[in-house]
């Protein structure tokens, strides 16, 4: 990690009165969990269209559940990060904060973080995909004889898939907090994704953009700094060097 450049993002977060802070699967990789893209990701393993569409559900709802089951397994057993702390850390000190996540692993919110702005939903929950009757995944997820719901419809991960809309209430109080940052800080994404990249650099021209990833992403030549770090190191690392 370059020392001048965490200086300069340090110096930012030390001034700034909101920060906005935009997360994605790379965040929670030093907690033992896969990103998406790349060698080992999950959908270089597996069928996106399968398993996280509307369509791949209704095709085969059990296949569809056996596999967030699995997955909502690993996201208890998996613990949060340095990273993740950080981040809870910096909600308590700056006087304007924002935590977005596209992620559904609920480790921000384990390692403290109040306020999370789950753009693409949790798998904490079950949803009925006819009358939005809820329910809470239990330990061993949902079993699969409860997928089909009283009402006619069919129980269904609390995640937004490929082609729905993200929750609208979240999605306004995530732009506006984009909009209004002096500093936003894109963590662990490869900004792909829309419309959740777009809030990295397209609703405030005003903002300094600091990225903290190891690798080169979509944004990489926007932003005004990268640290090429992994999160558990460089977040923890920012803190430090801003507030002592
Ligand atoms: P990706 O797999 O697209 O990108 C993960 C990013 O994390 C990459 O840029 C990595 O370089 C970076 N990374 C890896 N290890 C890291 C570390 N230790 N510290 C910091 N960064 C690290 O995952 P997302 O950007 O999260 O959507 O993907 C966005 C969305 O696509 C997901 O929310 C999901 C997926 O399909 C839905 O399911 C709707």
């Amino acid at each position: 990690m370059n020392d001048a450049t965490l200086a300069q993002v340090a110096a930012r977060l030390r001034d700034a009165q909101a920060v906005f802070a935009l997360t994605g699967s790379g965040i929670s990789a030093e907690s033992g969990l896969p990103t998406f893209r790349g060698v080992g990701g999950l959908w270089h393993n597996h069928r996106v269209e399968e398993l996280a569409s509307p369509e791949g559900f209704a095709r085969d709802p059990a296949l569809v559940w056996n596999w967030y089951n699995e997955r909502a397994a690993v996201h208890r057993r998996a613990q949060p990060n340095a990273a993740h702390h950080a981040l809870a850390q910096l909600e308590a000190r700056v006087p304007h904060f924002t935590l977005a996540t596209q992620n559904v692993d609920s480790l921000h919110r384990r390692a403290g973080s109040q306020h999370v702005l789950e753009l693409h939903g949790s798998l904490r929950e079950a949803r009925c995909d006819r009358c939005a009757a809820r329910r809470a995944l239990a330990d061993e997820g949902l079993p699969l004889d409860a997928i089909a719901h009283e009402c006619g419809g069919r129980m269904r991960p609390d995640i937004v898939w490929f082609g729905e809309s993200l929750p609208l209430d979240v999605w306004r109080a995530a732009e506006l907090a984009a909009a209004h940052a002096d500093l936003i800080l894109v963590i662990g994404t490869s900004a792909i994704v829309y419309p959740a990249a777009a809030l990295a650099t397209q609703y405030n021209p005003r903002a300094f953009v600091a990225e903290i990833n190891p690798e080169d992403t979509a944004i990489s030549e926007r932003v005004d700094a990268t640290l090429r770090s992994p999160a558990a190191q460089a977040l923890p690392a920012l803190i430090e060097r801003a507030f002592g």
